[in-house]
């Protein structure tokens, strides 16, 4: 049988590394991951205990956009994250931001529309727009503008993605940055906002606290320390409510009701989630220290997330391989840079740091002892 070439989308190197990890594992080896982008933690406890609580009930369907209570528990957070006030109306909950993608790109866009983003970026921006038949516009970043896009760099576009903070740089647009981007692309404007609750320094400035004129996306995955659970929302403008509703309808029915039931609980978990956040914050701290030890001196200073985007170009021109040395010599696993940019991430590796304070130890212990045995 024939198939689309819309359907063609490129692999996600980061599983490639997974698996190599996990056979290393199974032959036997102790592995350290700094590959994963997801926390060493589970859901919080609060969100559990909701769970069971919930399990006598049917936990059939949920209206489309998601629970109502659920709806009102985002709009508080964004008063209580940038004092915004939103309407619930507009919070739409979905099956991770994942399907906020989807959902979103196929609300403002039509088959063939150029879409940018930013490069490095998150690689599943480009395939979800490839699969859409919508065309994505990479657009290569500096490191004096922190990774991230600025006015003069976009072409004629119908859309534009951002993520502050980035993956895999960590680095954020502050306010000023982020209201020239929306300024300079009015049209189809996309704020992942996956990260915000992690940072280091200041607060992530949300696309919201400029305009509504945008579609603001966000998940439980990460702050909330929640992946597998797949549950994320987005905020868009009033008119796109009912269009997107209909949309869910009809691709989703509804995001998973028992994860809806756990993500209500995980607002309220504010000691645990903070905890988690003192933890990457020392492992941040940790890592600025020991990658430059270990040599690894070109660092992208990560304003939040959890991740450090290293220029391997003194060491290497094919980070794929030399991730496979890495895993292979010093039994820590790292992601090569190609996910996040097709033509420069030969050069370049993407360490996360979102596990437990003690991996992250020993994890750049191996790696200094690694580069030294290494060093000519
Ligand atoms: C920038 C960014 N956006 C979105 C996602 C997808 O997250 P989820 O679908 O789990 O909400 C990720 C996952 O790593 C990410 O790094």
């Amino acid at each position: 049988m024939d198939r689309s070439r819309r359907g063609e989308v490129d692999p996600f190197i980061v599983m490639d590394v997974v698996e190599a990890a996990r056979q290393a594992e199974e032959a036997g080896r102790h592995i350290i991951h700094m590959e994963v982008g997801q926390p060493g933690t589970g859901a919080p406890k609060g969100a559990a205990e909701a769970v069971a609580r919930s399990l006598a009930q049917p936990l059939g369907y949920t209206v489309a956009l998601g629970l109502p209570a659920l709806r009102q528990g985002i709009a508080t957070l964004y008063q209580r994250w940038y004092g915004v006030d939103l309407d619930p109306a507009r919070v739409i909950v979905t099956n991770g931001s994942s399907g906020a993608f989807l959902l979103s790109f196929t609300a403002l866009f039509d088959a063939g529309d150029r879409v940018g983003m930013g490069l490095p970026g998150y690689p599943s921006y480009r395939q979800i727009l490839k699969a859409l038949d919508l065309v994505p516009v990479g657009l290569p970043t500096r490191p004096e503008n922190r990774f991230q896009p600025v006015p003069l760099d976009l072409p004629d576009l119908e859309g534009l993605i951002v993520a502050s903070p980035g993956n895999p740089s960590g680095t954020m647009l502050d306010r000023d940055a982020l209201a020239a981007l929306m300024a300079a692309q009015k049209r189809g404007f996309v704020s992942d906002e996956i990260y915000h609750g992690l940072h280091y320094g200041p607060r992530a400035v949300s696309a919201l606290e400029i305009s509504d004129e945008v579609h603001v996306i966000n998940s439980f995955s990460k702050y909330f320390s929640m992946t597998g659970w797949r549950i994320g929302w987005m905020v868009v403008p009033e008119d796109h409510i009912r269009p997107i509703e209909r949309l869910a309808q009809n691709l989703f029915i509804c995001a998973p009701h028992v994860s809806q039931v756990a993500a209500l609980a995980a607002l309220d978990c504010i000691d645990e989630l903070e905890a988690n956040r003192a933890t990457y914050a020392m492992n941040r701290a940790l890592m600025l220290e020991g990658l430059p030890k270990a040599g690894f001196t070109r660092i992208a200073p990560p304003d939040g997330a959890f991740y450090i985007y290293a220029d391997v170009s003194d060491l290497t021109t094919d980070s794929r391989s030399f991730c496979a040395e890495i895993l292979a010599e010093a039994g820590v696993a790292v992601t090569p840079g190609l996910d996040f940019d097709p033509s420069r991430g030969h050069q370049t590796l993407r360490f996360s740091y979102a596990r437990a304070t003690a991996d992250i130890q020993e994890g750049l212990r191996r790696l200094q002892a690694f580069m030294a045995s290494r060093a000519p």
